[in-house]
């Protein structure tokens, strides 16, 4: 195995304030998101419906965020399904140019910023029948200095969409407006390289997730004092999620079980990408079963994408690979995720697709 899958202890460094929780950004909260309440998307409250939300994260750039996003919104539009890719990576959008979109002439920043109403006037069409796309901002706005007003028209605005599936492409990095995104997801894809770097950005990004999702629900379940304290613990007192729930037991039985679940649906699906050795493409595997060890945390593996020159072959061309070359062991990779996220969601067999 290539990359080392022991994650560092969940417990932020000693001493530490819970606004800059372990790995997250170590910006203060309220300088730069504007975000004034710590739970995040106050009211965004998950409700079930049949629209999809998949958020496409990772902890640095150029791990294939993109052309994962771009890609599963081909399958998942050629599968018959109405597809809205978003490119929400704000400091660094080129989505459009992976699914060979010229300068879009409306981005989700005149949406933000310029007073449009409504996300259907700056969607533009893919040339992909049934994907549609919202061009990322080209200006300065970017993850950093998204307003917390902005971020929770955005966050409305895209609950409120009835495509069947939203697929979030996010830029690199913890920042919380970027955390929040991948937290409204039903669907959290984790891409990581099966190198110990990426794999050590991989645990920072779900440490800071984890952390991000327990601020959100902490004020829910009045046990802020207790999640501050437990997180500033010089040893390091929360550990698991058992730990976390154990602790809430203690104090208020009755909540200890409704935070269990609420916790539990908070689960990350890994997408290990640019796999070259069959050892590279277990790695996910690994990570799924050393988190679950150490933090009592649920990940999935959604599978591995084999490193491919018709990857990096499609974005020179401007074309998605699973167009260019549906039959390249990258695409068939694709496909099988996108086979697995229906199989998820109830809406087709993984049998389907080889
Ligand atoms: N499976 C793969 N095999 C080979 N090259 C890949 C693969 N996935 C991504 N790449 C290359 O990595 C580059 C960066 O990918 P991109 O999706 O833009 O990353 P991110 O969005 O995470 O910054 C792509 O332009 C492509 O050249
Ligand atoms: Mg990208």
């Amino acid at each position: 195995m290539r990359a080392s899958v022991k994650p560092a202890p969940l417990s932020p460094p000693p001493g530490s304030a819970p606004a800059s929780l372990a790995g997250a950004s170590a910006r203060p909260l309220s300088a730069v998101d504007n975000d004034a309440s710590p739970a995040g998307p106050t009211g965004l409250a998950r409700k079930s419906r049949s629209r999809r939300i998949i958020a496409v994260g990772g902890g640095k750039g150029g791990i294939g965020k993109s052309m994962v996003s771009a890609n599963l919104g081909v399958a998942l539009a050629q599968a018959g399904h109405k597809v809205l890719l978003v490119d929400a990576d704000l400091g660094g959008a080129n989505l459009h140019t992976c699914l060979g979109v010229g300068p879009p002439e409306s981005t989700l920043s005149d949406f933000l910023r310029r007073g449009k109403a409504n996300l259907e006037e700056v969607m533009v069409a893919t040339g992909v029948p049934g994907l549609s796309l919202i061009a990322g901002a080209q200006d300065s706005l970017d993850a950093a200095n998204l307003k917390y007003a902005q971020k929770q028209k955005l966050l409305r605005t895209l609950l409120a969409q009835t495509a069947d599936y939203l697929i979030l492409d996010l830029g690199a990095g913890t920042s919380f407006n970027t955390l929040d995104f991948f937290l409204l997801a039903d669907h959290g894809l984790l891409v990581v390289l099966p190198e110990p770097t990426s794999v050590e950005n991989a645990y920072r990004f779900v440490k800071a997730a984890f952390f991000r999702k327990l601020q959100q629900v902490e004020s829910q379940y009045g046990i802020q004092d207790l999640v501050e304290g437990a997180l500033s613990t010089r040893e390091g007192g929360l550990r698991t999620l058992h730990d976390v729930v154990a602790q809430v037991r203690r104090k208020a039985p009755s909540d200890a079980e409704r935070l269990e679940r609420e916790l539990a649906s908070f689960r990350v699906r890994l997408v290990v990408n640019q796999a070259r050795t069959d050892a590279d493409a277990k790695v996910g595997a690994a990570m799924v079963a050393a988190w679950k060890k150490f933090f009592g945390i649920d990940m999935d593996d959604l599978g591995a994408l084999r490193y491919d020159d018709e990857a990096w072959r499609a974005v020179r061309k401007r074309r998605p690979v699973l167009i260019e070359r549906p039959d390249s062991p990258v695409s068939l990779g694709l496909q099988r995720i996108a086979a697995r996220l229906l199989s998820l969601d109830g809406l087709s067999s993984e049998s389907a697709i080889p």
